[in-house]
């Protein structure tokens, strides 16, 4: 099987971001699994699907319409053939995602297509449980953190720049609202493998990241 690079951790703590450098230095296939679950649950606003409707949650995931297609170097997210790219990024989608990422027969669902990504030459697994469950037998695993407090700030610069406007204290508030429901759910509960690196961010530069990370996987 190729190899495998997993990524965990909370939100906004630059899993993205990493993820995709990562990828792109060695060439490697890339997994957002978290865009799998914002998808699903788009799907479920789409079709009238209750957010506690967990067996048709899971059709939904089971049968998800979705295609990633690369146009003049701008990655599109498509779900039936409609372009979702910008609406599963809101803060309000995020949340909905980890509602249904709390129901097991949906993650049982997205399972095999997680694992289908696996392809030569690599991957680069992005999410909350790609080194504990979904790639076990990853050939390196980083627990990707930061303070809350840094990944606030982020993610409103991130906001800034995309001329969105929203105030720090709430945005710390919903990082923490996810973080509390994605590490006490009972299914595949955010935490590090037991043999993952963990790899505080909170005062590093992404370059310092993305190199560190490379180094790790050269040993
Ligand atoms: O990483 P991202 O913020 O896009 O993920 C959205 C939500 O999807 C997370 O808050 C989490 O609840 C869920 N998720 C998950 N397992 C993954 C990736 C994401 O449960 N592997």
């Amino acid at each position: 099987a190729a190899p495998v690079l997993t990524i965990d951790g909370p939100g906004g703590a630059g899993k993205g971001t990493i993820s995709g450098l990562v990828a792109e230095r060695l060439g490697w296939h890339l997994l957002d699994s978290g865009a799998l679950y914002r998808l699903t649950a788009q799907a479920a606003v789409k079709h009238n699907v209750a957010v506690d409707d967990e067996l048709g949650l899971a059709r939904l995931a089971e049968q998800l319409d979705v295609a990633f297609p690369v146009e003049e170097g701008q990655p599109r997210t498509l779900l039936e053939g409609e372009d979702v790219g910008q609406v599963i990024r809101t803060e309000q989608a995020g949340e909905r995602a980890s509602q249904v990422a709390a129901l097991p027969a949906v993650r049982q669902a997205l399972l095999q297509r997680q694992r289908d990504f696996c392809q030569a030459p690599g991957l680069v697994a992005d999410g909350r449980d790609m080194g504990t469950v979904v790639f076990p037998d990853a050939a390196l695993k980083i627990f990707l953190t930061a303070s809350a407090d840094e990944r606030a700030r982020r993610r409103h610069l991130q906001l800034q720049e995309a001329g969105v406007n929203a105030s720090l204290s709430s945005l710390l508030k919903e990082i923490q609202a996810r973080d509390a429901r994605d590490t006490q759910r009972s299914v595949a509960p955010l935490k590090p493998a037991d043999d993952a690196i963990t790899l505080d961010t909170t005062r590093l530069s992404i370059p310092e990241v993305v190199d560190r990370l490379t180094e790790l996987l050269a040993q």
